[in-house]
């Protein structure tokens, strides 16, 4: 049942723009656990915004703070319940997979891509879609991206708005 199956974090993954984060916040408010933002976490650790991390030091060096802060949260999470808002290129390092696999209930949020790239450009906060035309960018990510996806085992498809629907969607489907 839901309440035993709460024993693991629920972890949102997905592209830029899917809507991980207020989808998220609302399937914890309504399932009555914390939401976490992976992406704030490892900002206020290393007192950086994301995008100032990829520039500095590179994107490698993000995975690696990003893999620590899900171990952190993972652990945090026994017995209490959460959901979790990963970044969109979380479920892609190998690392940070393997823990959410093992530890976590992956729900990948899905969207199309222009509705993605609208979203995801409304702030200039996404260093990986600075240059060029994030609608391709998207669509590249997607196609490199698409099987790590496919390993989640809840599959949700999000459209413009309707966060609330969709968050409803995540709770039925964990049911
Ligand atoms: C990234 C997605 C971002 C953030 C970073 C890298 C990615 O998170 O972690 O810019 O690789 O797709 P959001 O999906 O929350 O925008």
């Amino acid at each position: 049942d839901l309440a035993a199956r709460l024993d693991r974090p629920i972890v949102l993954v997905g592209l830029m723009g899917a809507g991980k984060s207020t989808v998220g916040r609302k399937l914890a408010d309504m399932l009555g656990v914390e939401f976490v933002d992976v992406d704030h976490e490892i900002e206020a650790a290393a007192n950086l915004t994301v995008g100032e991390i990829f520039e500095r030091f590179g994107e490698p060096h993000f995975r690696d703070g990003e893999r620590r802060v899900f171990a952190r949260l993972i652990g945090e999470s026994q017995g209490r319940g959460m959901v979790i808002a990963a970044g969109g290129g979380a479920f892609s390092d190998a690392g940070t997979r393997a823990l959410i696999v093992e530890r976590a209930i992956a729900v990948w949020l899905d969207s199309d891509d222009a509705t993605l790239a609208e979203r995801a450009t409304r702030r200039d906060t996404r260093p990986l879609l600075r240059d060029g035309d994030p609608e391709a960018k998207l669509a590249e990510l997607r196609a490199k991206r698409r099987a790590d996806y496919g390993v989640a085992p809840i599959w949700v498809k999000s459209g413009r708005g309707a966060h609330h629907r969709v968050a409803i969607d995540i709770a039925r489907s964990l049911e």
